[in-house]
Parts: structure tokens; C-alpha cells; sequence
């Protein structure tokens, strides 16, 4: 069985690709390809993709930048890269819609929620850009908000690693992969799989999250597929 409807989070940075900044054309074209596979099924389909391949807001703050205006870089970031793949989607023949939570109606249509929805019961993309509008909160609160109010059956983190682990796997060789974990686990042994305000509204709201490494290929079928053996996943 296949989930209805998904709110898949995709990194900004994994755009790079092998590049060292921007956007990857390849990788880019790779992850339309595997979205696609997953709207073909009848999946309906939401995105939400960082902007750290152009802008990060805690580097900013770090040189000097006062955060808000760091922050909002960033969101901006993320716009570029909600078009990018708009257009790598659209490419392919995919239909989609942007909406962007800073009004930039030349570009894209404001967050409208019901618009959004609408999209998504038509068979559209829907790639959420810019946030939530507000400095201070992560691309990934702001998957966690949209997938709240569109009622996504489940958020799909798309990462590096294919999973959560009891340690860093890229530092601890005796590091094990969890297949299920609850969310109170995931408080009790303080893992970091997204912050605690993403986190949590998760939690209070009862959404379910996959974590699983978005740069295999197919592996994003697998998991809209419920296939267990790809990525972990938190639930109650
Ligand atoms: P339905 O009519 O509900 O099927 O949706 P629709 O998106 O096709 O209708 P609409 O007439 O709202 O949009 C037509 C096109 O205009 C779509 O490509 C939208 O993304 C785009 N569009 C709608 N509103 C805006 C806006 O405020 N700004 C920009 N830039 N594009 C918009």
C-alpha cells in the first residue's frame, strides 16, 4: 500500500551534487526523475527543499550578519531552488505548482492552503519555497508545518544516510540502524534527526516522519511503497 499523500523534505546542500555550491544539474534531474516514478503511482505529492547549497542563515550570523537578515537569505535560497526543480520537474512532464510563504506573485503563487491542497487532489507537484516566512525556523519546521496543514499522511526527510542510527555512522563504526523508533525514544536518547521545534510539532500533531537517504536510486519508491528494509521510521 502506498501512502496518499506525502510531504517529501529534500536537502539544499544534496543539490550540489559533486559541485562545491549551487545547484547540480544532474542531481537535480535525478531526484525529478524519482519523484515522478512516485506521482505516477497516484501519490499525491508536496515538497519542501532547504536553500543551504546557496545560503545558510547561521553562517551569516556567524560573519557578522545579524540573523533575521541572514535568515531571509536564506529563505530566498530556497525559492531559487523550489524554481529549479519546478523546472527540472516540468522538464520531464510533471505538473507543478510553486508557492512561496514571502509574496513574490512574478515568480510564484503566495501559500494559499486550500489552493495547495486543490493542487495536490488535481495530480499537481506542489513545491512549498521559502519557508515559513519567518526567521528563526528551519526548512525543515517549515515541512513539518505544511505537511501539518495540507494533512500529509507521513514527511519523508531525504538525507545522506539511510536511516536514523544509535550514533553517527560516518563516526562510529559499531553505529546500529534503527527500522522503527518512537518519538519518545528519539527524545529519551537525544537523537538528532531534525530540531526540536520540527521535531515536536511532529510529535503534537501526530505526523509520522522517514528518514532515509534520498540519493539512492529508487529508494524513494521504496519508501512510498512502505517497503520496511529502506530508512527508519518515527512513529507513535
Ligand atoms: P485550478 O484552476 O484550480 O485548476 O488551478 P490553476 O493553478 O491552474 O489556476 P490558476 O488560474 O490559479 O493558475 C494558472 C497559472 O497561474 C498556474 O501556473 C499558477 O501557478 C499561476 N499562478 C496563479 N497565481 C499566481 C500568482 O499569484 N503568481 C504567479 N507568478 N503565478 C500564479
Amino acid at each position: 500500500m502506498t501512502y496518499k499523500r506525502i510531504l517529501l523534505k529534500l536537502s539544499g546542500e544534496a543539490l550540489m551534487g559533486e559541485k562545491q555550491f549551487g545547484i547540480d544539474n544532474n542531481r537535480i534531474a535525478e531526484y525529478a526523475k524519482e519523484i515522478k516514478e512516485v506521482v505516477n503511482l497516484g501519490v499525491q505529492v508536496a515538497i519542501v527543499i532547504g536553500g543551504g547549497n546557496i545560503f545558510r542563515g547561521i553562517q551569516a550570523e556567524e560573519g557578522g550578519m545579524e540573523r533575521t537578515q541572514g535568515d531571509y537569505m536564506g529563505m530566498l535560497a530556497t525559492v531559487i531552488n523550489g524554481m529549479a526543480l519546478q523546472s527540472a520537474l516540468e522538464t520531464i512532464g510533471v505538473y507543478t505548482r510553486l508557492q512561496t510563504a514571502i509574496e513574490m506573485k512574478e515568480i510564484a503563487e503566495p501559500f494559499i492552503k486550500r489552493k495547495a491542497v486543490r493542487h495536490l487532489e488535481k495530480g499537481r507537484v506542489v513545491i512549498f519555497g521559502a519557508g515559513t516566512g519567518n526567521p528563526y525556523f528551519t526548512t525543515d519546521t517549515a515541512a513539518c508545518l505544511r505537511a501539518i496543514e495540507i494533512e500529509a499522511d507521513i514527511i519523508l526527510k531525504g538525507t545522506r544516510v539511510d536511516g536514523i542510527y544509535s550514533a553517527d555512522p560516518e563516526k562510529d563504526a559499531n553505529a546500529t540502524k534503527f527500522h522503527t523508533i518512537s518519538f519518545e525514544e528519539v527524545y529519551n536518547k537525544g537523537l538528532n534527526i531534525m530540531d526540536m521545534t520540527a521535531f515536536t510539532l511532529c510529535n503534537e500533531n501526530k505526523l509520522p516522519i522517514i528518514v532515509f537517504d534520498m540519493n539512492t536510486s529508487g529508494n524513494l519508491l521504496k519508501v512510498v511503497n512502505q517497503e520496511t528494509n529502506v530508512g527508519t521510521l518515527v512513529e507513535f
